[in-house]
């Protein structure tokens, strides 16, 4: 990010100076940072192509905002003053200028692209368009826009009134001025802002990636099943899920997309590559809690069954060589992905850690735990799995051991 505008900092010296703010897409996240940036006090104009859709997410907003105000969260003229300043729309013809436009259309490269440059026909020079994408290049969503210094992405979590965490993306040639703007601007919206380069994952699907990865490979080894291996991760690790029941939750070819997506823009790094345990479960239609079968099969009231944790097995593969050591072999891999990531340049540490707790609820942040278990000792842990699992999965960032981290 080299780039830098005076533009930015005169015209969005104030991030109240933003002013109305456009929203493209009413699903399910387009309408909740619609609420969000209505409850900050702005000016929303929510578009939506299919007819209807935006009006029926404000009436969504609308029940959203009134269990705020029964829980007592909210005041009814306070609610009804959120929902008023939203303005649902059909087309981006009816769309007024604005200071931000935030896009939250389907994850398509060609769609996004073609909002992009179309808003950055209509709209003012210094209106900051950015995209909710998870996983695609801002560089690449911005390639027709003339003056793409005022793209970048804002990625914020699901549900977005609920979850604090937005990571703010910079493309190549995303002004810094804007990128400190539009970061004060979430603060003052009551989200925890970091920030990152777009690269693939960002920060919180790239760094998670080993969470899911080196468990689909214990149990696809033989070495331990899903329920002691979650068993392990949870309460031993202090993680608020085990990883495989986290897939089924989240659904399995949802998180096989991100990993997929991941390794194709990494030139299929062996480190992401998808394991055929997922691949397999996704081909069977086990998707997960959405099918009732995934890792686990699930009953009518969403009970697991048949699956229970071996525990004999659990205390001793904790704690035993870092080959078939489930909570170890995990947090070596967590740490070095962040250590890479941080050694590159592309996030601070800080941020890092802030993503990973926040974003997916890490008892830790990884960079935190790799100042516990010793940086020189999770650099010897991933030299004796690419020992036990060669093939180039397993390569210690140089930074566990050059001294750039500490
Ligand atoms: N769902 C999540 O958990 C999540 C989390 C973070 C980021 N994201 C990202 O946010 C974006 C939106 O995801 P979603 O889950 O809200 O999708 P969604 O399918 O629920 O909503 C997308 C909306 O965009 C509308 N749309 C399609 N084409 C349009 C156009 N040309 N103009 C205006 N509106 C149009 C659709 O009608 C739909 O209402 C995606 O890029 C996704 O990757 C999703």
């Amino acid at each position: 990010m080299d780039t830098d505008t005076t533009e930015a900092t005169e015209d969005h010296a104030d991030e109240s100076a933003f002013g109305p703010v456009g929203v493209i897409g009413a699903g399910a996240m387009g309408a909740g940072i619609a609420q969000v940036a209505a409850t900050a006090g702005h000016d929303v104009t929510l578009v939506d192509a299919v007819p209807g859709a935006a009006a029926s997410a404000v009436e969504k907003v609308g029940a959203a905002l009134s269990r705020l105000v029964d829980k007592g969260r909210l005041s009814a003229d306070d609610a009804a003053a959120v929902l008023a300043r939203i303005t649902p729309v059909e087309s981006l013809d009816e769309l007024p200028e604005c200071g931000l436009v935030i896009e939250a259309v389907p994850e398509d490269l060609d769609l996004k692209r073609r909002i992009f440059a179309d808003l950055a026909d209509r709209q003012p020079p210094t209106t900051v368009l950015a995209t909710n994408t998870s996983s695609i290049d801002i560089d690449d969503i911005a390639a027709d826009v003339s003056d793409p210094e005022r793209t970048l992405g804002l990625h914020f979590f699901n549900p977005p009134p609920v979850m604090k965490l937005v990571e703010v993306v910079h493309g190549s040639r995303t002004a810094r001025a804007y990128v400190e703007h539009v970061t004060a601007l979430m603060s003052a919206w009551g989200k925890t802002p970091v920030r990152c380069s777009s690269t693939p994952g960002f920060i919180v699907n790239r760094v998670a990636r080993p969470f899911y990865g080196e468990a689909q490979r214990i149990v696809e080894s033989g070495v331990a099943d899903a329920a002691t291996v979650d068993w392990a991760l949870r309460e031993k690790g202090g993680f608020p899920m085990g990883p495989l029941e986290l897939t089924d939750f989240i659904g399995q070819d949802v998180n096989l997309a991100v990993g997929t997506s991941v390794w194709e823009q990494t030139g299929r790094d062996e480190r992401y590559a998808p394991t055929a345990f997922q691949r397999d479960l996704v081909e069977a239609g086990r998707l997960g809690r959405k099918t009732g079968s995934g890792v686990y099969a699930y009953a009518a009231d969403g009970s697991v069954t048949g699956a229970e944790p071996d525990l004999g097995l659990a205390e001793r593969l904790v704690g035993g060589p870092i080959a078939t050591d489930p909570l170890a072999r995990t947090l070596a891999m967590l740490v070095n992905e962040a250590v890479d990531l941080v050694a590159r340049g592309e996030a601070s540490a800080d941020d890092v850690d802030t993503a990973m707790r926040l974003g997916t609820r890490y008892p830790k942040g990884p960079i935190a735990w790799g100042r516990e278990i010793g940086f020189d000792v999770v650099a010897r842990q991933v030299a004796e799995l690419d020992e036990a699992y060669p093939g180039g999965r397993y390569r210690p960032s140089p930074a566990l051991t050059d001294g750039s981290i500490s």
